[in-house]
């Protein structure tokens, strides 16, 4: 959580740090600041709230914004409310000293009290105040250059962090360094400008070349200079390796959408299509998929598969498990990966786990990958951000290949993360022979159709606007599903409850009847997934037991369906496909459903409150 923007170079620093803080405001906002500086002095501006809020208080403030040096941070809060006082930058006592920090030290309360002995006065309640000034007291203590302090300093705190140190008495250089949180460094032309930030995308339009710090390295960046990257426990000396991005700035722009939810939820059918190619070959009826083929005896001689996820990548993942386990038997658990990493799992070097995250930096689902390889199990990971820690931290994985997903609500993420799965499960099925190659075949042409399936339903938009009207106001839902699609009802509860604060809650269908049939009363909304495969009757049959309490039915059903359209209130129809196929096609009238009840209800869609799209802290 929280964004860091920083520029050292020729440049006004100031445009490039607030658009890079608009960039990555996804990561947290719940309060913003920057210091800009001019060769003389350190001008600060920092206020609870977003960075638009932070932009009027630079404008009142015209002279702050001259600087050729800043650094920025959009704030996600961990310790301290969120408030003018809390947020970064922070400065240390003596005012040489300024950090941006992302992160958590866990140990700050034992060297705030230490640090107090010791005449230091703390204006915040933060851990990263401490850290400057813990940087500060190494500084001096030892005499050293910042780079050093930063080094020592960091050897004795526990935590995680990304953080950027600027000396005014050095001020031709940021010294960086990342253990948990990611950094990127954004390398100019002729090294006579850096871009530090949390991800690329800050310095997207400005440089294509990027260094992308590891766990406990640290940089020191010098104009004119290359970029020091040395491991701050051991001191050694590491070689950067200058990436070159792929990035584009039309990516992570709107693109003419009024949010970023709404452009994402459009860009489906490309990114379904992006997350197959080089994979699946209809014409051929085959998958190719390097990660499993060299790893394919691991896949089939495993005991088990666990699959560790968080939100939405949780609910991808419950998808996996029918299809996994339907389509190629192998046994398949699912867990929260915060729950798996302190439940002391049983896991086994005959277990393969496959690890899920949009961002690659959860940090729970980090830690659930340490853990599971620790204990010698083979780790998968399925990704979406290229080089994230996720990605590098699991044995080999598949990208989903979304493209940025900045929207907070996971939108095309979960549909190509089930893309990916689904192609595992086939190429799975068809190795072990689980599946005929008749039935094979045909999943492969029915999966080939996916995306233009997926472009004919977003022409429902409107429908799904004018069903959003009626129920706007409700106060609870109910979203049913069974099989395949009872994960896309607890994904469909989710999308509404974080962005619409409405309470919704997501069930197997035949569950029902143990408890959430209680609530049903003529002003609750039920969404049921009630397409014309497995299932079928049964849930025709949940829905006639609602009907007989008086529940409003929204029922999402194969298109010429008859039977369902006859006892729903409103039914909102999908393409045909096989029944295993369908989360794909469910998924999207949920996904516009909330997004439209959201802006109806005049929420902030693409930064729902209190949450933040990376969560890089436990
Ligand atoms: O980046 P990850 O996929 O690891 O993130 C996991 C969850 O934080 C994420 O899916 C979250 O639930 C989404 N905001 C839901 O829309």
């Amino acid at each position: 959580m929280c964004g860091i923007s920083a520029y050292i170079g020729y440049r006004e620093a100031y445009p490039i740090v607030v658009n890079g803080l608009k960039r990555l405001e996804y990561r947290g906002y719940d309060s913003a600041g920057l210091v800009i500086y001019d060769g003389k002095k350190m001008q600060l501006s920092k206020t609870k709230g977003k960075v638009s809020d932070l932009e009027l208080i630079t404008d009142k403030e015209e002279g702050r914004k001259k600087g050729n040096i800043g650094m920025g941070h959009t704030r996600w809060a961990t310790h301290g409310v969120p408030n003018d006082i809390n947020s970064h930058p922070h400065f240390s006592q003596s005012g040489d000293l300024v950090i941006v920090h992302n992160g958590i030290i866990e140990n700050y309360d034992t060297i705030r009290k230490e640090l107090i002995t010791r005449g230091y006065v703390f204006e915040s309640d933060t851990d990263t105040e401490v850290l400057i000034n813990l940087i500060e007291e190494v500084k001096l203590n030892e005499g050293c250059k910042l780079g050093k302090a930063v080094q020592l300093a960091l050897t004795s705190v526990v935590g995680a962090y990304a953080i950027a140190v600027f000396d005014k008495t050095k001020p031709d250089e940021l010294v960086v360094a990342r253990l948990g949180s990611p950094i990127a460094i954004g390398v100019g032309k002729e090294k006579k400008e850096f871009f530090i930030a949390s991800d690329a995308s800050p310095f997207v339009e400005y440089t294509k070349n990027a260094i992308y710090l590891e766990d406990e390295e640290m940089a020191i960046i010098k104009i004119g200079k290359k970029v020091k990257v040395r491991k701050i426990h051991d001191d050694s000396i590491v070689d950067p390796i200058i990436q070159k991005l792929q990035m584009s700035l039309e990516q992570i722009e709107k693109g003419g959408y009024d949010h970023f939810m709404l452009k994402e939820i459009h860009e489906q059918p490309k990114a379904i299509t992006d997350t197959f190619r080089g994979r699946m070959l209809a014409k051929e009826n085959m998958i190719k998929m390097s990660s499993i083929e060299d790893n394919l005896d691991k896949f089939l001689n495993a005991d088990r598969i666990i699959i560790v996820a968080c939100g939405t990548s949780w609910h991808a993942g419950l998808v996996a498990e029918y299809l996994i386990e339907d389509m190629a038997r192998i046994p398949v658990e699912v867990e929260y990966a915060s729950e798996f990493r302190y439940r002391n799992p049983i896991i086994t070097d005959k277990d393969i786990v496959i690890a899920i995250s949009q961002s690659g930096e959860t940090a729970d689902t980090l830690a659930a990958i340490k853990l599971a390889k620790s204990k010698g199990a083979f780790v998968y990971g399925v990704c979406n951000v290229v080089g994230s820690s996720i990605a590098r931290e699991t044995h080999t994985g598949a990208y989903t290949h979304a493209g940025p997903e900045i929207g907070v609500a996971s939108t095309k993420a979960f549909t190509t993360q089930i893309t990916v799965l689904t192609l595992i499960a086939l190429k799975l099925g068809q190795a072990n022979k689980s599946l005929s190659d008749e039935v094979f075949e045909n999943y492969i042409q029915k999966m080939e159709l996916i995306p233009k399936q997926v472009e004919k339903l977003l022409e429902i938009d409107e429908h799904v606007k004018s069903i959003a009207a009626v129920y706007k106001d409700a106060t609870n839902c109910l979203y049913l599903g069974r099989g395949f699609n009872f994960p896309v009802a607890l994904e469909g509860a989710l999308k509404l409850k974080e962005i619409s604060y409405i309470h919704a809650e997501g069930y197997p269908a035949a569950e029902m009847k143990h408890g959430p049939i209680a609530l049903i009363d003529e002003n609750m909304p039920i969404f049921v997934i009630a397409t014309n495969k497995g299932h079928y009757e049964k849930v025709v049959s949940n829905i006639q037991e609602i009907k007989a309490r008086s529940g409003k039915i929204i029922a999402v059903v194969t298109e010429g369906d008859t039977q369902v359209r006859d006892i729903a209130d409103h039914v909102i129809e999908i393409p045909d496909t096989e029944d295993a196929l369908t989360p794909l096609l469910t998924t999207i009238p949920f996904q516009l459903l909330s997004y439209h009840i959201a802006v109806m209800l005049n929420k902030n869609v693409d930064q729902p409150r209190n949450l933040a799209k990376s969560v890089t802290v436990e």
